[in-house]
């Protein structure tokens, strides 16, 4: 996933406002925060398009499984800490006050088992008091299974077409992503990327997060369209 797409990725997510984004988590920070320190967690932090309006106010390290995503956070973000591991059993033997999950990375656990032994290992990474705030996927009913999608990025010096269709498996959304990307050198390179997301229901995640040591609650209006926020205070 991504992997010799990362250094195209804000390109495709040009559209994207982060720095707005920013600004609604930072105020939601000091709204559940209680604990009294400023260490930050990002994770799934891609290409560090968040972590970069933090860093100011916050110490911040970001965590990535993709090997290509960290390089590019690394070369764009200064002083923060990017590292390379698997949300579901990281171990940074750290306790955060704030930990970000957005844009419905989460999803990529893709299992009901996968999202408590996250959530569980959020907890061990945060102290009392610590937020946690994720941006889920989509719930079953809200997917737009069958319907396709197409995102284009017009540069001068490079020009992406992704087009994707999407299914259902069980509680999983399946999207096949197809690139095509032009470059000045002439040539049109052309990608097949998979996405796998678990089709997470709103009620049973708060199951999973009070199961999970947090207070915790979920708000309709959050960063982006029909995805919402949830916000966990580690008790
Ligand atoms: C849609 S991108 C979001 C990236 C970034 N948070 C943003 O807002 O642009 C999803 C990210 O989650 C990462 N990811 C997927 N599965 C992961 C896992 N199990 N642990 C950590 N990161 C993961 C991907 O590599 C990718 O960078």
């Amino acid at each position: 996933m991504y992997k010799e797409l990362a250094k195209y990725y804000d390109l495709i997510y040009h559209w994207k406002d982060y720095k707005a984004e920013a600004e609604t988590i930072q105020n939601l920070i000091k709204k559940y925060k209680t604990s009294d320190g400023n260490n930050l967690l990002d994770v799934g932090c891609g290409t560090g398009m968040h972590i970069k309006y933090f860093r100011d106010e916050f110490a911040c390290t970001g965590i990535d499984i993709n090997k290509e995503m960290v390089e590019v956070a690394k070369t764009k973000v200064e002083g923060v800490s990017f590292k390379q591991g698997d949300m579901v059993d990281f171990d940074l033997n750290i306790e955060f006050d704030v930990i970000l999950c957005l844009f419905s990375s989460i999803g990529y656990v893709k299992t009901y088992d996968n999202l408590e032994k996250t959530l569980m290992n959020f907890t061990n990474h945060l102290k009392k008091g610590g937020v946690l705030i994720v941006e889920p996927w989509f719930t079953k009913s809200a997917f737009w299974v069958g319907v396709p999608g197409m995102t284009t990025y017009d540069g001068e010096d490079v020009k992406i077409a992704r087009l994707n269709s999407t299914k259902v498996e069980g509680d999983l959304s399946i999207m096949e992503m197809h690139y095509l990307i032009a470059e000045k050198n002439g040539y049109i390179k052309h990608f097949v990327d998979i996405h796998e997301l678990g089709l997470f229901e709103h009620d049973k995640t708060l199951e999973i997060m009070e199961k999970a040591n947090f207070k915790s609650e979920y708000l309709k209006d959050g960063l982006m369209k029909e995805r919402g926020l949830f916000i966990g205070v580690n008790q």
